[in-house]
């Protein structure tokens, strides 16, 4: 594989020395919050198995009218989660902010953006989901903060050699004048690291790091307080009752202090550096001291996937985002090489794999694997590729029936329920995402799969606010066909095969956490299967390939992307199956194919 498929900055990853990381601290650990909100404690083990709903707040749900999602939308919404039949939701960013990243440059960790509600509505709606089943995970993001962040504007204010610098990465440029940055390191938005400031009187700075924008000024994790403080805000929100947090660019928080660059040591200076170990088993610590179990879960885009694992190490992370699928192109042998490798690597430190079709950053699977290309990566993002919409939700529809048999934790992001496609012809001057004009325009950005949902109606805002209200990126005239009303009124719909689903994972004990088996001559002779086992007769058979295949006789589908005629299944389709002769438990049949 391309190695800019699982790096944002197109670094191969070299090998490394010391594939340890040091031994756990026993500090960090501290008592709930005297009356703080508890999520359900009779499952310990609800993150093995769990089906977690990405909620992008801005983009959900309109309660106010005002264009942008918000937390009212969102509670107005939990029965329509229940329904789908989700365990958990995790929440993009929900802090103020100037919106520079979407949300990803926060400027106080312990309250709402005021768009979108208030910290009072934020702790109604983690207990109203949590009394319908459903827990709550929320973003938080370590590496970098807001430059309008008070400790960020403390630090210009306080100028060099002060201690609020100290809490950043501020450092004189080289050269005689001080004018050249002081690394070449590359961001993932691409372009300069580095930023040089302005002192009072108007002559130049100090430069300071920022891996994504400007206005994201990276944190030094060297420093007790930057330490201290995220211990505090994890602390903040276990205490309101959040389950899980979900730790945003989790490989990148420690930096060489060397400031060496790319390639001049063994280990790179900015990613996937040992001591990062350390800084997780403090937060296990943390979470472990809740009751009800809290989980960590890493936004971790490392290619080497036993460095990947290490993550998940007993007293690190509970599970982190399996990026390496969700890049492989529409084929049975690299899905399974995906498959395979991963869990695998997942065994030896007894972590369940996530599986993960797309998320707020990711071109839409219905529209990638439309693509004569259907691998994905950031670096390869264009306008203009072509791409076939009807054989795209074929497979985006099988895709989420294959990774829901799959072993471990799944994660479905808004609107993939739906089906809906990468909006690829946003006017540019609409486009917010900094990925998008740092790229010089050239790549289109993340916005497309950011576009607001459809929920009812005929016309935009289909539903997504009151009638009248304009959503802040326009969505397509043709979303009418598309909305949660139109589909809940198709038994053939997307929303429909997800409910399916998801109401058969529950109900089969062979699904979430636990074994496959490789079923080669499930369907002998034919090209592009891929088939597989769990338990006592449940199987899986996805044909990736363009003819149909004859299902195995002894076998009835439970389950099917696409209408399986006369026993046989059409191409570009998954079915799930039962044996007729091993499968002990098939009642209620929730649905047939
Ligand atoms: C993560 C987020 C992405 C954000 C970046 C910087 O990759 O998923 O949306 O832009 O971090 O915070």
């Amino acid at each position: 594989m391309d190695s800019d498929v699982l790096t944002r900055s197109g670094r191969a990853y070299g090998a490394a020395s010391d594939r340890r990381g040091p031994s756990a601290p026993t500090d960090g650990a501290t008592t709930p919050r005297e009356g703080s909100v508890s999520p359900p404690q009779d499952d310990p083990l609800w993150w093995r198995s769990a089906v977690i709903y990405q909620v992008y707040v801005r983009s959900f749900a309109d309660g106010n009218g005002d264009g942008t999602g918000d937390l009212a939308g969102v509670r107005a919404r939990l029965p329509y989660l229940k329904d789908l039949g989700v365990d958990a939701i995790w929440f993009n960013p929900w802090y103020p902010s100037p919106m520079a990243d979407g949300g990803y440059d926060v400027s106080d960790y312990r309250d709402i953006h005021e768009q979108f509600g208030t910290l009072d509505e934020a702790e109604a709606l983690i207990r109203e989901a949590l009394a319908l089943g459903i827990r709550t995970i929320i973003d938080v993001v370590p590496n970098h903060i807001s430059d309008q962040h008070e400790w960020f504007q403390a630090a210009l204010a306080a100028g060099p050699g002060s201690a609020e610098r100290e809490r950043f990465w501020f450092h004189p440029g080289k050269g005689e004048n001080g004018d050249e940055i002081p690394t070449r390191w590359v961001s993932s938005f691409q372009g300069e690291t580095w930023t040089r400031t302005m002192e009072p009187d108007g002559s130049p700075g100090e430069w300071y790091l920022h891996m994504f924008t400007p206005e994201q000024p990276d944190l030094n994790w060297n420093h007790p307080d930057v330490r201290r403080e995220h211990e505090d805000v994890l602390r903040f929100w276990f205490d309101r009752g959040v389950a899980g947090v979900r730790i945003d660019s989790a490989a990148l928080l420690i930096k060489d202090a060397d400031l060496p660059e790319v390639g001049e040591k063994p280990d790179h200076p900015t990613e996937d550096r040992d001591e990062l170990h350390d800084v997780y088993r403090s937060w296990r610590a943390i979470a472990d001291s809740y009751p009800g179990t809290r989980v960590l879960v890493g936004e971790i885009w490392v290619p080497d996937i036993e460095r990947f694992t290490a993550y998940l190490r007993p007293d690190e992370m509970h599970t982190a985002f399996n990026f390496d699928f969700l890049a492989r192109p529409w084929n049975a042998a690299s899905f399974r090489a995906s498959i395979t490798s991963t869990l695998a690597a997942h065994a030896p430190v007894g972590a369940p794999s996530t599986w993960v079709l797309s998320n707020h950053d990711v071109t839409r699977p219905v529209t990638r694997y439309g693509r004569e290309d259907t691998a994905f990566a950031f670096l390869k993002k264009r306008f203009g590729v072509p791409t076939d919409p009807s054989l795209g939700l074929d497979r985006a529809r099988a895709a989420a029936l294959l990774v829901a048999a799959l072993p471990g934790s799944l994660y479905i992001y808004q609107g993939d329920e739906l089906g809906l496609p990468e909006v690829e012809d946003l006017p540019p001057q609409l486009i917010e995402d900094p990925m998008h004009y740092r790229s010089g325009g050239i790549d289109p950005g993340r916005d497309g799969c950011r576009v607001p949902l459809p929920w009812s109606g005929q016309t935009a805002p289909f539903g997504f606010g009151p009638d009248g209200s304009r959503s802040w990126l326009p969505q397509p005239a043709f979303w009418a066909t598309l909305t949660v009303e139109a589909q809940l009124a198709d038994p053939a719909s997307t929303l429909h095969l997800y409910k399916q689903a998801l109401r058969l994972r529950r109900q089969l004990p062979e699904l979430g956490d636990g074994d496959l088996e490789w079923w080669d001559d499930a369907v002998s002779g034919a090209p592009g299967i891929l088939a597989f086992r769990r338990g006592e007769g449940f199987a899986c058979l996805v044909n990736t390939a363009e003819d149909p295949v004859a299902l195995p006789a002894d076998h009835e589908v439970l389950l099917a992307s696409a209408p399986v005629q006369d026993g046989r299944l059409p191409g570009n389709a998954t079915a799930w199956l039962a044996s007729r002769t091993t499968h002990p438990s098939r009642e209620p049949a929730a649905s047939r194919g």
